[in-house]
């Protein structure tokens, strides 16, 4: 929609207060009028005025958010991370494969020994 009011910003010449797409971070304009606008914040993770101050959550995400040059850096620097990296995710792996097998263990044998000892009480009770 943001290139749909572009276009009929260009089109139209219009003084729309958002066609100065005043509204950052994919927030939303809404014109109230010759000279009025207002930024709906909505799921941008950001709010005030032009959605420029920035939520609590989005601050905690930006700073955890590495950065891609210094990942790389990591990476071709450190071999030492990918291995623990390399050993968590075979040790996931096997415990998952581990926790998959003993419940699907779990989830098929009771049934059969429920069966089986149903059918002995019901034996035994029937003598
Ligand atoms: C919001 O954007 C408008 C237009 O760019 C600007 O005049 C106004 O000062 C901005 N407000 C804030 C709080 O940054
Ligand atoms: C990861 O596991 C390999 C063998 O599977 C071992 O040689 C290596 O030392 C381990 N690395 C770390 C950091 O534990």
């Amino acid at each position: 929609t943001s290139g749909m009011n572009k276009l009929i910003c260009l089109v139209l010449l219009s003084n729309d207060p958002c066609c100065a797409q005043p509204c950052q971070n994919q927030g939303v304009c809404l014109s109230k009028g010759a000279d009025a606008y207002e930024c709906d914040c909505t799921r941008t993770g950001y709010y005030g005025e032009n959605c420029t101050t920035p939520e609590l959550l989005t601050l905690i995400k930006s700073t955890l958010k590495p950065r891609p040059n210094i990942v790389h850096y990591i990476l071709t620097h450190y071999k030492w991370i990918w291995d623990i990296i390399n050993n968590i995710s075979f040790l996931r792996d096997a415990i998952m494969r581990y926790v998959l097998t003993s419940r699907s263990h779990l989830v098929n044998s009771p049934p059969t020994y429920n069966a089986d000892y149903n059918y002995k009480s019901w034996e035994a009770y029937s003598n």
